[in-house]
C-alpha cells in the first residue's frame, strides 16, 4: 500500500505533488510528506502523522517551492504512524527517499548500516534504502542511477521507489517490484506515481514499468533499464477516457457517490458485452478458450472473493461448470489439484492487490487451461499479466468500501455465465429470462436507492450495538458475507455472517436481546427452511431485522422489522439486495460519526502482502 508520486519539470511542482497524494490517499493515510530540492539545491521537507490534509495545512504554513520532489502518502507496515516514520526518510542531509512495498531483508540491512555508523531515526524499513543510496553514491562514487541499482540488488521484498539528490537536482530515479509504478510523459516534464490516477491533471501518456526496472527522469530525459542493465524502450499509452470524476459534488462521501452511481455502472458494464468492437471481451481468444472451459477456479480477496462466492452458484447452477472460488492469500501457498480444462478468473477492482496478483504468478505452466483477470483499472497489473480480461466499467472507486466494483463484478460474471451457459446447453428460455434480467438490472438497482429513507431510519437501530449476524442462505450467504464486511469495516462494528442452517451448530448460543440479526429472505425454494431458522432467533429474543420479498408472507412485529424489496426477477436478486446492505453500512457508520470513505487502519489498494 502507500502511494508514491514525483515530479521533475521547469516548473513549481509542489502542488503536482499534492494533488497526486490526494488522489493516492486511497491506498494510506496514516501520515504523508513531501520533499523538494530548491532553487539554490537545498533539500526542504514536510512530514506529518494523520491525512493529507494536515501536511496541507502544514505546507500553507511554511510554504516550500521546487521544480523536483517526491511525496508519500503511508499506511503503516513497520512504525507507528509518526512524523519520524514519515517518509520521505532522508539520509546525509542529501539523499530523500519514497517507498511503498515492504524490504523483507531490512533487519539484516540495518545492522549492515549501523556498522559503517548510519544512524536510524525511524522504525521503518524504507530507512535501510536511503542510507544504501547514501553509501553508494558517497563511498563508491556512483551516478544516481547506478547507485540506485545497486540498492536494488541488496532488497529482497516488495518496493516502488523513488529518490532525489541534491547533488544531480534535476534528476529522479526510481525502481519496481512487485509493486505498481507508472511514469507520467509531459511536455518537458515528467512524474512517476504508484497509480496513474495521480497524474490524470498533467498528463495521459503512461509508460507502465515492468518488473525490476529502473528509470531516470530528468525534465527531457528518460532512461528505463531492465533487469539485466540493459536500455529498453518501454510503449507509451494514450489514455483516451476523461480524467475520472474526482469530485464529490452533491454527495457527502464518496461510499454514498458510489452506491448511487450503480445504476450506470452496471450499464456500462453491461452494454460493453454487446459492443462487437470490444475484442478483449468476448473477442476471437475468449471464445476459443470459452469453448474448452470444464471447470472455473476463482481466487480473490475481501469483497472480490464475496463476488467469485456467488458466482460460484451461477456457474454450476446455470452453466453446468464445477465451480472452486479461494481466498488468494491461502490459494498462493497450497499445493493445489485442479481438474483438466480449468479456467483461472482473478477478480480485484484495482488489479494490483499483491496477495491476488501472487496467486497469478505462483501458478505452474499447464497448471490452468487459461487466466482470466475481472478487473476495474485498465492496465492494471493483473490485466497486462492475464491471458484475457474483463474490465468491469464502474469509474474511479475511491471510497476504502468496495460497493459499486462488487456489484459490477456481479454483473460480469453473470455475463460470462451465460456465455458459458449457452456451450453447455443452457435452455433458450432460461438464456432469455437471464438476458433479460440483467437488461432490468439497472432499473431495479435504481428502486433500492428509493429507498434511502427507509434503510435510513432502520439503520438507527444499530447506532450503539457493538455485534451484529447476517443471515443468508444459498446464493445470499455470501450477500450477507458482503453486508457483514461492509459493516465492520466502516462502523466498526463486529459483524459475521453465518449460511442461516449453520446456526445451530453453534452462533446460536450468542443471540439474545444484545444481538442484532439481519436477515436476507429473498423469497426463493429456500424461504421456508429460513423462516424456520428466523422463528430459532425470536425464540431466543433475537431482534430480527429481514430485508423481504413482498412474497415472502413474514409480518413486522414487535421483534421483527420488514424491509419490503421490490419485486425483481431470482437471478439479480443477490446484486439488488447487496445494495440495501451497502446503504445500510454506511448510514450505521454516518451515525456513528466514523470516517465512512478513509475507515482506521485500512487502505484501498492492498499492495503488500
Ligand atoms: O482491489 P481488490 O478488489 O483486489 O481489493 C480486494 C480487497 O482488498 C477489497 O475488496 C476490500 O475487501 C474492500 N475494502 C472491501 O470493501
Amino acid at each position: 500500500m502507500c502511494g508514491i508520486v514525483a515530479a521533475t519539470a521547469s516548473r513549481e511542482v509542489s502542488e503536482i505533488l499534492m494533488e497526486g497524494l490526494r488522489r493516492l490517499e486511497y491506498r494510506g493515510y496514516d501520515s504523508a510528506g513531501i520533499a523538494l530540492i530548491s532553487h539554490n539545491a537545498a533539500l526542504q521537507m514536510h512530514r506529518r502523522p494523520g491525512k493529507v490534509k494536515e501536511l496541507e495545512y502544514a505546507l500553507k504554513q511554511t510554504p516550500i517551492t521546487g521544480f523536483i520532489g517526491i511525496a508519500h502518502t503511508r499506511w503503516a507496515t513497520h512504525g507507528e504512524p509518526s512524523e519520524l516514520n514519515a517518509h520521505p526518510h532522508i539520509s546525509g542531509g542529501r539523499v530523500a527517499v519514497v517507498h511503498n512495498g515492504i524490504i523483507e531483508n531490512h533487519g539484516k540491512l540495518r545492522d549492515e548500516l549501523i556498522e559503517k555508523g548510519y544512524k536510524f531515526d525511524s522504525d521503518t524499513d524504507t530507512e535501510v534504502i536511503v542510507h544504501l543510496l547514501h553509501f553508494n553514491l558517497e563511498t563508491n562514487e556512483k551516478s544516481l542511477p547506478e547507485a540506485l541499482r545497486s540498492v536494488v540488488q541488496r532488497l529482497e521484498g516488495a518496493f516502488a521507489l523513488a529518490a532525489i539528490d541534491i547533488a544531480h537536482p534535476n534528476q529522479i530515479v526510481a525502481s519496481r517490484r512487485d509493486s505498481p509504478l507508472v511514469i507520467g510523459v509531459g511536455i518537458g516534464e515528467y512524474f512517476i506515481a504508484s497509480d496513474q490516477l495521480a497524474l490524470r491533471q498533467v498528463t495521459d501518456r503512461f509508460i507502465y514499468l515492468e518488473e525490476n526496472d529502473t528509470v531516470l527522469v530528468t525534465p527531457d530525459f528518460l532512461e528505463v533499464r531492465n533487469r539485466d542493465d540493459v536500455v529498453v524502450q518501454r510503449k507509451v499509452s494514450q489514455i483516451t477516457s476523461a480524467p475520472e470524476e474526482n469530485m464529490l459534488g452533491s454527495y457527502s462521501h464518496f461510499m454514498q457517490k458510489e452506491i448511487y452511481e450503480q445504476p450506470q455502472a452496471l450499464r456500462s458494464t453491461l452494454n460493453q458485452t454487446s459492443d462487437p468492437e470490444n475484442p478483449s471481451l468476448f473477442g476471437t481468444d475468449t471464445e476459443k478458450t470459452f469453448d474448452k472451459v470444464k471447470a472455473i477456479q476463482v481466487v480473490a480477496c475481501g469483497t472480490s472473493y464475496h463476488a467469485g462466492l456467488v458466482a460460484r452458484y451461477w456457474l454450476e447452477e446455470l452453466a453446468g461448470i464445477p465451480c472452486q472460488v479461494e481466498i488468494a492469500s491461502e490459494f498462493r501457498y497450497r499445493k493445489r489439484v485442479s481438474q483438466p480444462g480449468t479456467l483461472l478468473i482473478t477478480v480485484s477492482q484495482s488489479g494490483e492487490t499483491a496477495d491476488t496478483l501472487a496467486a497469478l504468478r505462483g501458478i505452474s505452466p499447464g497448471e490452468f487451461l487459461a487466466t482470466l483477470a475481472i478487473s476495474n483499472v485498465e492496465n492494471s497489473t493483473l490485466v497486462r499479466e492475464s491471458d484475457l480480461a474483463f474490465m468491469t466499467k464502474a469509474g474511479a472507486e475511491v471510497g476504502v468500501a468496495s460497493t459499486k466494483a462488487f456489484t459490477t463484478q456481479l454483473a460480469s460474471f453473470l455475463s460470462i455465465t451465460l456465455a458459458l451457459g449457452r456451450r453447455n446447453g443452457i435452455p433458450e428460455d432460461k438464456e432469455k429470462e437471464i438476458s433479460s434480467a440483467l437488461d432490468a438490472l439497472p432499473d431495479a438497482v435504481s428502486s433500492i436507492l428509493k429507498m434511502d429513507y427507509q434503510i435510513r431510519h432502520l439503520s438507527a437501530q444499530f447506532t450503539r450495538r457493538n455485534n451484529m449476524l447476517f443471515l443468508g442462505r444459498g446464493v445470499y450467504y455470501p450477500v450477507a458475507m458482503e453486508g457483514a464486511l461492509k459493516l465492520k469495516e466502516i462502523s466498526y462494528i463486529h459483524a459475521e455472517a453465518y449460511a442461516a442452517g449453520e446456526l445451530k451448530h453453534g452462533p446460536l448460543a450468542l443471540v439474545d436481546e444484545d444481538m442484532p440479526v439481519v436477515a436476507i429472505a429473498p423469497g426463493d425454494q429456500l424461504l421456508e427452511k429460513l423462516r424456520s431458522n428466523l422463528e430459532e432467533v425470536r425464540a431466543r429474543g433475537g431482534q430480527l431485522s429481514v430485508f423481504a420479498d413482498p412474497h415472502s408472507g413474514l409480518e413486522p412485529s414487535s421483534d421483527l422489522s420488514i424491509l419490503m424489496m421490490p419485486n425483481c426477477v431470482e437471478y439479480i436478486k443477490p446484486i439488488v439486495y447487496t445494495v440495501a446492505l451497502q446503504l445500510l453500512a454506511y448510514y450505521v457508520a454516518l451515525n456513528k460519526g466514523t470516517d465512512v470513505d478513509k475507515p482506521r487502519n485500512l487502505a484501498k489498494s492492498v499492495t503488500v502482502e
